[in-house]
């Protein structure tokens, strides 16, 4: 059996993608290891879902901090002493810096509820529905110095559920899970 493949997930919010990333990782279906949670947000609800099942956080604010260099060498610190191999960005709305760039060069990943270049950003379903398109979707791609750019990995089509941004997000985030899943797979067997 090969050593699993170190991970650290970056996220800002409730987290389920988190969730679906650690479910995955316990049972064996991804061969990788969340050895921390990073979060800009120490009170946000994926922080107890990481206290739940046992994984280190590391919360770091950014307003304590003068620059976003020095915000990032912070996480950086956290990173190495653990050997993160990969970062993935679960929710994390925060553009990466060049800090962290080039320390994990194409090997940081985010996912993002629409299907990229269209709707980058915060709110990507509601922009969406908004704009009144009827197909929206899901996409995973690599990390570059923009706001939801870099080479795209995986995306799949989700449709829009009544104009209706609540239900629309329901069906978002369950492929969300299983999109992420996959392409994390595939990417850590090569
Ligand atoms: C997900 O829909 C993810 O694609 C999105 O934040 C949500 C986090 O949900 N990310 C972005 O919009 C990145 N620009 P979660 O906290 O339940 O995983």
């Amino acid at each position: 059996m090969t050593r699993k493949v170190k991970i650290a997930v970056f996220a800002s919010g409730s987290g389920s993608n988190f969730g679906a990333i650690e479910e995955a990782c316990r049972n064996g279906a991804l061969h990788a290891e969340i050895v921390v949670m990073v979060t800009n947000k120490p009170d946000a609800y994926v922080v107890e879902r990481a206290k739940k099942a046992g994984i280190q956080v590391a919360a770091f604010c950014p307003k304590d901090f003068s620059t976003k260099d020095a915000y990032e060498e912070a996480i950086l610190g956290t990173l190495r002493e653990v050997d993160v191999e990969w970062l993935i960005l679960a929710g994390y709305m925060r553009l990466i810096g060049q800090h962290l760039l080039s320390a994990y060069p194409s090997r940081i990943v985010n996912i993002h509820p629409s299907l990229l270049p269209s709707f980058p950003g915060k709110d990507a379903i509601g922009q969406a529905i908004e704009q009144g398109v009827k197909i929206t979707g899901v996409t995973v791609h690599l990390v570059d110095e923009g706001m939801d750019t870099g080479p795209i990995l995986a995306q799949r089509a989700v449709a829009v559920i009544d104009g209706d941004v609540d239900k629309t997000a329901e069906a978002i985030h369950a492929v969300e899970h299983e999109l992420y899943k996959e392409t994390l797979i595939e990417l850590f067997s090569r």
